[in-house]
């Protein structure tokens, strides 16, 4: 598990920059009533830290201890003067949390920087010392608490409002796969812009998303058989975040696919083809999951999102089957609705080819017929 969760943003703790004047330092030093803060230089990069006797340190004169060091000294300086880059060494971002756990052994607090020495933010003793209180669990601590009981809705429940009280990660790492959703939104939202141009009509019937609810993500892995842990979840889950593209053709699902699957920095790690060999009930899609890099407070991830892609007919089907498998009625009035269903499937395969088939027809003719006028 590495340091995100504990993390105060930078919007939310004090620190001076270096080239403030001495003075200025200390009056905010003062204000804020704080024993040490970070220094950061102007570029963003952590500096070091200065406590409250580095200050004070500089009003002793090192010649004549007796009398006051030479004031007018001292208003010439900046606060990066008397900074200490040794200090309180900053920690990356992506490192573990047993790293920060030691580093806080010597210092109050643990400033985090990113792969650039960009300073982000701290972590604090204070807030180390809580979350071990809150858990009364080792670092790798769960999502939430392990627990073979699931069955149990009340203790599911119980460990959902833990989840959304803030008190586990889940909020913290469903933010990342959030940013990955919407990344992948864009793409395709730019991709329909220029098959739009390419064939002069909309490609794009339909985009949805969405997030894996903390509920399901614990089902999820309780039906796997595994802890939710933040690790295991981050491992074996594919599908917290979520894109469905619905399409006017099935020709434009490929070409959806096809301009997403050749973006360099989106790595492929899985493809399914229901639409070629639709399951056993007829269901039909494209399944694509998609690596996609995120740059979440600075530090690099590569969080998946399972991209859906299918036609209007398709996701009509989808919805139907999801719905009728949620009734009981399925041999209401002695209808065979699986049967009934994968009949529907393969109809609505045959049309789509059909229309398919007619739709280039179509094109080929208006652009014969172009060529002749032109
Ligand atoms: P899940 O554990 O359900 O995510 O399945 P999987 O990991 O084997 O992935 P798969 O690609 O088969 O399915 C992923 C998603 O596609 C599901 O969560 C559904 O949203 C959709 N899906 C798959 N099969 C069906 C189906 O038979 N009917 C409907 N309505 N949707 C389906
Ligand atoms: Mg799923």
């Amino acid at each position: 598990m590495n340091a995100f969760k504990l993390i105060i943003d930078k919007a939310e703790c004090k620190y001076l920059y270096e080239d403030i004047p001495f003075v200025d330092g200390l009056r905010q030093f003062q204000e804020g009533g704080y024993t040490a803060v970070p220094v950061i230089k102007n570029d963003g990069t952590y500096a070091g830290t200065i406590r409250d006797k580095d200050f004070l340190q500089k009003y002793i004169n090192p010649d004549d201890l007796n009398k006051p060091n030479n004031l007018e000294k001292l208003t010439n300086m900046t606060v990066g003067d008397i900074v200490k880059p040794e200090m309180n060494p900053a920690i990356n971002i992506s490192k573990d949390i047993n790293d920060v756990l030691l580093l806080s052994m010597q210092q109050n607090f643990v400033p985090i920087v990113d792969d650039r020495d960009v300073f982000v933010g701290i972590i604090t003793r204070k807030d180390i010392i809580k979350m071990l209180s809150d858990n009364h669990e080792p670092w790798n601590t769960h999502v939430i608490q392990e627990d073979n009981n699931y069955e149990s809705d009340g203790k599911m429940e119980l460990s959902i409002s833990r989840v959304e009280r803030n008190q586990e990660p889940y909020k913290i790492f469903s933010k990342m796969y959030e940013a990955a959703m919407k990344e992948i939104c864009i793409r395709i939202e730019t991709i329909n812009e220029m098959l739009k141009i390419k064939y002069n009509r909309e490609p794009l019937h339909q985009i949805e998303s969405r997030i894996k609810s903390a509920k399901s993500v614990l089902g999820k892995m309780a039906r796997k058989g595994l802890p939710a842990t933040v690790d295991n979840i981050q491992e074996n889950l594919y599908d917290i975040a979520g894109v469905r593209v619905i399409c006017a053709y099935l020709s434009d699902v490929y070409e959806f696919a096809k301009y997403l699957e050749i973006q360099s920095d989106l790595k492929l790690i899985k493809r399914k083809d229901y639409i070629v060999n639709p399951k056993p009930n007829g269901y039909r899609s494209l399944h694509l999951i998609l690596e996609v890099p995120i740059n979440y407070i600075g530090a690099l991830k590569k969080i998946p999102v399972e991209v859906q892609l299918r036609t209007e007919p398709m996701d009509y089907w989808a919805s139907l089957e999801h719905d009728l498998k949620y009734k009981p009625t399925h041999n209401a009035m002695g209808l065979d609705m699986t049967a009934q269903l994968k009949e529907c499937s393969r109809e609505l395969a045959e049309t789509e080819m059909k229309m398919q088939n007619l739709s280039e027809l179509i094109k080929r003719t208006e652009s014969g017929n172009e060529e002749v006028v032109y």
